[in-house]
C-alpha cells in the first residue's frame, strides 16, 4: 500500500504523516486542502533516472501535457530534459520557465496559425506535423516569417496498445498523424521534403499511455524503422530521428504492474539496434517523451473529510472537500487510485472499506471504491491519495465552481509553493456583469 507514495513519504501504521520531510498536518494547515504536494526527490530522480536509463544521446522529453506548471518546467530544464508542448499555452509556460527554445517539441493535431507563428518567434527546435493542412500552413507560415521549421512526421503505425481506449493512441482509427498502413505517411514525407521552409528530420510516434507490456513498443519501432528505410530508398534522404513517444505505465495501487524503466529502455534500443541492421540504416537519434511516469508518482493529494456517511449493508461513504475537479482520471477512465488516513490518529483502529467521494453533483464523483480505511475515520480527517502528480492538476476544472488547489515542492523539509489555490474571486473573474439594459 505505502509503495506508490513517494520513497521520502514517512508512515505510522497506515497513517502518512509526512512527505518530502514535511508533516502533512503542516501542509494541510498552512496550504489548506485539497492540496497537491509534489515531491521533489521523486520528481527529479525520475527525471535523472530516465537520463541515466537511456543516456545522453537519447533525447528525454519531458511530455508537459501530465504537469505542466513553471517550476516543474524549470526543474526539468535543468535536468537537461527536452519538452514536449502541444498548446500555446504549454508553450508560453515553457517561455516563462527559460526553458532552451532548441530543445521543444511542438505538438498537436490541430495547431492554430497563431501557435505556428509563435513558435517560429519563439524558436522553438522541433515541429511534429499531424496532418497535410499543417504541412501547407507550418510552409505558409516560414515563408511568411523567413524561418525553416524542423519537421518530424507524427506517424500512426497501426499498432493498438493494450491500455484505455481514452488513451490508446497507436491504431488507425484516431484522430493523431499520418497512417502508415494507408501510405499517407510516405505521402507526408514526399511533400514535406519538396515544401519550402520545412526541413524534415524524422519521424514520431506514439502509442498511447499508461502501456505495461513492451510489446507495443517494439512492434512500432520495427514499423517506424522500415518507414525510415523506406524514406531512404523512394527519395534518398537518411531522416536521423525517430522520437517513440512517451507512455511508459505507473503503479497507482499494489495490483499493478509496470515495465521497469530498464527494460523498457533496452527493448526500444533492442529493436532500433535489431530493426536499422536489417535494413542496413545508420541507428537515428532516440527520443522518448514521458510524461506520467516521471510526474505521477511525485504527487499526492490532500484531502479533508467532510462528512461520513453508512448506508447500512451496502456502503460506507467519505466525502472529501475535491473530487473530480481536481482528479478527473477516476470519473473518466474508471482510474484506480490508493488512499490512506493521514497526519495523526490511531494507528490500531480496524480498517474497514469505505469509498471516497468528490463534493461535486455527480453519482461518478468518486476517487477511489472500497479503501481500506481507518473504522474512525470522522469529519476533519485528512486523507492522502498517491500517484496523483500526473494529469491531476493538469485536467482540473472549476466545475461547481470549486476553486482549484495550490501545488507545493517539498523536499528535506522544504516547502516551495508551485502553484497558488484560486480564490472564489478568481472563480468569477472572467464572468462579465450585464448592465441593467442587457438583462
Ligand atoms: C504525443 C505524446 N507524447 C507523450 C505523451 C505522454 O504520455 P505519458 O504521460 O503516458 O508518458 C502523450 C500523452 O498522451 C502524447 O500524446
Amino acid at each position: 500500500m505505502t509503495a506508490v507514495f513517494p520513497a521520502s513519504a514517512t508512515f505510522s501504521g497506515p497513517r502518512l504523516v509526512a512527505v518530502g520531510g514535511v508533516p502533512v498536518t503542516e501542509l494541510a494547515a498552512r496550504f489548506g486542502t485539497p492540496l497537491y504536494v509534489l515531491d521533489r526527490a521523486e520528481l527529479v530522480g525520475r527525471m535523472r533516472a530516465y537520463r541515466r536509463a537511456f543516456g545522453d544521446e537519447v533525447a528525454v522529453t519531458y511530455a508537459a501535457k501530465a504537469l505542466c506548471v513553471t517550476g516543474v518546467l524549470q526543474l526539468a530544464a535543468a535536468e537537461g530534459l527536452h519538452l514536449d508542448v502541444a498548446s500555446a499555452g504549454e508553450l508560453h509556460t515553457a517561455a516563462r520557465a527559460a526553458f532552451p527554445m532548441e530543445r521543444v517539441l511542438f505538438h498537436g493535431n490541430n495547431k492554430s496559425d497563431d501557435e505556428l507563428e509563435m513558435a517560429a518567434r519563439l524558436g522553438v527546435g522541433r515541429i511534429a506535423v499531424d496532418s497535410f493542412t499543417e504541412l501547407a500552413r507550418l510552409s505558409a507560415v516560414g515563408q511568411r516569417r523567413g524561418h525553416t521549421f524542423p519537421v518530424l512526421l507524427r506517424v500512426t503505425p497501426g499498432v493498438l496498445a493494450e491500455t484505455h481506449a481514452f488513451v490508446a493512441t497507436g491504431q488507425d482509427d484516431v484522430k493523431f498523424g499520418f497512417t502508415l498502413r494507408a501510405g499517407l505517411a510516405h505521402e507526408a514525407a514526399a511533400r514535406a521534403l519538396t515544401l519550402p521552409c520545412l526541413e524534415l528530420i524524422g519521424a514520431h510516434c506514439h502509442l498511447g499511455s499508461q502501456i505495461s507490456a513492451e510489446g507495443g513498443f517494439s512492434a512500432a519501432v520495427a514499423l517506424l524503422v522500415g518507414f525510415l528505410a523506406d524514406i531512404r530508398d523512394r527519395y534518398g534522404v537518411v531522416l536521423d530521428e525517430l522520437n517513440v513517444g512517451g507512455g511508459l505505465g505507473i503503479a497507482y495501487t499494489d495490483d499493478d504492474v509496470t515495465l521497469p524503466l530498464d527494460r523498457y529502455a533496452a527493448t526500444l534500443y533492442g529493436a532500433v539496434r535489431r530493426e536499422t541492421a536489417r535494413r542496413r540504416l545508420p541507428e537515428p537519434r532516440l527520443a522518448v517523451e514521458p510524461g506520467r511516469s516521471i510526474a505521477g508518482p511525485a504527487g499526492v493529494t490532500l484531502y479533508t473529510v467532510g462528512t461520513v456517511k453508512e448506508v447500512p449493508g451496502v456502503r460506507v461513504y467519505a466525502s472529501v472537500d475535491g473530487g473530480m475537479s481536481d482528479n478527473l482520471r477516476p470519473a473518466l477512465y474508471g482510474a484506480r487510485y490508493t488512499v490512506v488516513a493521514a497526519g495523526p490518529g490511531s494507528t490500531t483502529a480496524a480498517l474497514r472499506p469505505v469509498t471516497v467521494a468528490g463534493k461535486h453533483c455527480e453519482t461518478g464523483d468518486i476517487l477511489v471504491r472500497d479503501a481500506p480505511l481507518p473504522a474512525d475515520l470522522a469529519e476533519g480527517g485528512l486523507l492522502a491519495v498517491a500517484a496523483t502528480g500526473a494529469y491531476g492538476h493538469a485536467m482540473a476544472s472549476n466545475y461547481n465552481r470549486l476553486p482549484r488547489p495550490a501545488m507545493v515542492l517539498v523536499d528535506g523539509g522544504r516547502v516551495a509553493e508551485l502553484v497558488h489555490r484560486e480564490t472564489l474571486d478568481h472563480v468569477v473573474a472572467r464572468d462579465v456583469v450585464l448592465n441593467d439594459e442587457q438583462i
